[in-house]
């Protein structure tokens, strides 16, 4: 890194930042929440600061107009990927997340994996009383958790509830991506789900390999365990996008990976530009439901918690349902008149932070921040959990409270929103913010119009995340006691 800079020719001021241990640099320091971690450095060494994850120099941003600089202003010369031995896995060249290409076919293939989801998420249902396709498919998966949640409480009297949130979520992403729900229990469901977690969790272990590159050539499990479970998933996801190539009709769009077949192949068509190929297609689908599904379960595990840790919020919300909507079906439409619900859920957002960084970036070219120089193929880790508990934006960060987003007439206050920082901003900003905000909330508000959801009497709620691409909350169990209001399904 040093040497990259004197090469430059440049009179440098070298990045502050903390001293480093050869080889390992500064991994020993980073302690279970890194995040914290650099917030703390954040103190000492300012906004942007250099540190060493094992060989491999780090530049760390903090502070919300330095990430604003770096996301947006200087966006460009920030919108890489790192060549990190993990990411080779996931993106074996073809993912438009994880891999180091970026350039002009990598932003048509984000524009054509953006407007593929826009259009099936809108697409609309003849069949039922739903504004789209995707309203159909969250309405549906949530009665089923619905009763899920009642019949738990009843054989069990409390229950953990990540498993039935992780299914119903990733019957979500699957009527998305494949127009197809599965039973709970069918095997082969099971089995992806489970693959999808050991993946994230392969993919969540610090990885050597990432930090002092020559370990990638070692036959170590740690090191390749996640190609293992990225390969069973490309499986599964390739069986059905050549089903779906074999039974493709323009006429009658079934999911996203039909608006994909249909953009790509109409494209080529009038233009005879390439768009994606099969192996693309199969990527990017591939790519949505990773990210579609983990992301989302986990917020809704963080949301439940909440909402049993704070029943005076729980009950707020319920008014504003019972109030607002009443007993018929919620629908998307309704988030604009239900502001103390959407203020609970921006609040989850600020206060979980569950995704504390942004997926790691890499300068795309020699560029300066704050003064500093920074070579081209830097890898940029974005703190966006400094940023939701920065004081200087949010009054006592550490309270939560969906007030805080409300104007004295109980709106909501919309440039308060935009300050929270969980699906990144600029050119690699989530793809998936609409989506994931309608069906957070559609899934919020069928629960709690039917259900009041307890914490067992007596039972100790702990908020401190488990640390991890999405942070989890630790296990906790919870009661579902149907409400005598509601009824809608
Ligand atoms: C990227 C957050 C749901 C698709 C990201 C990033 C974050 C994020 C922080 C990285 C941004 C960056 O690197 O600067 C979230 C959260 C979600 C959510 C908090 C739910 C609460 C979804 C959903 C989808 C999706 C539902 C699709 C169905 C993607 C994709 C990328 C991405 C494809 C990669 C974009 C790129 O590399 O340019 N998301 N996401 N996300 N998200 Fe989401």
């Amino acid at each position: 890194f040093v040497r990259a800079l004197m090469s430059k020719g440049r009179k440098q001021v070298s990045l502050p930042g903390p001293w480093s241990f050869p080889i390992i640099g500064n991994l020993l320091q980073l302690g279970d929440h890194p995040y914290l971690t650099f917030t703390e450095m954040r103190k000492k060494y300012g906004d942007v600061f250099l540190i060493k994850l094992g060989m491999v120099p780090v530049v760390v941003v903090n502070g919300m107009e330095m990430v604003k600089q770096v996301l947006l202003k200087d966006g460009e010369h920030f919108a890489g990927r790192p060549n990190m031995h993990t990411f080779s896995f996931l993106a074996e060249g073809k993912s438009f997340s994880f891999s180091v290409n970026y350039g002009e076919s990598w932003k048509l293939h984000k524009k054509i994996a953006s407007n593929a989801l826009r259009t099936f998420s809108k697409a609309e249902t003849k069949s039922s009383t739903c504004s789209c396709l995707l309203e159909e498919h969250v309405t549906e998966e949530v009665s089923e958790l619905v009763k899920i949640f009642a019949e738990l409480t009843l054989k069990k009297g409390s229950f953990e509830p990540r498993n039935a949130i992780t299914c119903a979520v990733a019957n979500v992403v699957c009527a998305l991506c494949f127009g197809k729900r599965y039973d709970h229990n069918d095997e082969e469901f099971l089995r992806i789900v489970k693959t999808n977690d050991d993946l994230l969790k392969a993919s969540s272990a610090a990885n050597p390999a990432d930090f002092i590159p020559c370990f990638r050539y070692l036959p170590l499990r740690i090191i390749n365990a996640p190609r293992e479970f990225y390969q069973a998933l490309n499986k599964f996801i390739a069986l059905h996008v050549q089903d779906h190539l074999s039974t493709y009709d323009k006429d009658h769009m079934r999911d996203i990976t039909d608006a994909l077949i249909n953009t790509c192949h109409k494209k080529y068509a009038t233009t005879k530009t390439a768009t994606l190929n099969d192996d693309e297609i199969i990527s990017t689908v591939n790519d949505l439901f990773g990210a579609g599904f983990e992301t989302v379960s986990t917020c809704l595990y963080w949301s439940f918690l909440y909402l049993i840790h704070y029943p005076e919020i729980q009950a707020k919300i319920q008014e504003e349902i019972d109030g607002n909507i009443g007993l018929k079906p919620p629908r998307f439409e309704d988030r604009k008149m239900l502001p103390y619900t959407e203020a609970f859920i921006n609040e989850v957002f600020r206060h979980a932070s569950f995704i504390p960084f942004t997926i790691p970036h890499c300068t795309t070219a020699d560029t300066t921040l704050n003064g500093y120089f920074i070579p081209r193929n830097t890898c940029t880790f974005i703190n966006m959990y400094q940023v939701n508990h920065d004081e200087t934006i949010w009054d006592n960060p550490s309270l939560f409270s969906p007030e805080r987003f409300l104007n004295e007439n109980g709106e909501l206050n919309r440039s308060l929103v935009d300050k929270v920082l969980i699906f990144g901003m600029g050119i690699r900003k989530c793809l998936g913010e609409d989506v994931a905000r309608n069906e957070v909330f559609l899934f919020l508000t069928m629960v709690l119009q039917q259900l009041t959801l307890n914490k067992c009497p007596r039972a100790e709620l702990d908020l401190t995340p488990t640390y991890g691409l999405a942070m989890k909350p630790r296990p906790y169990q919870l009661q579902a006691e149907p409400r005598s209001t509601g009824g809608a399904s």
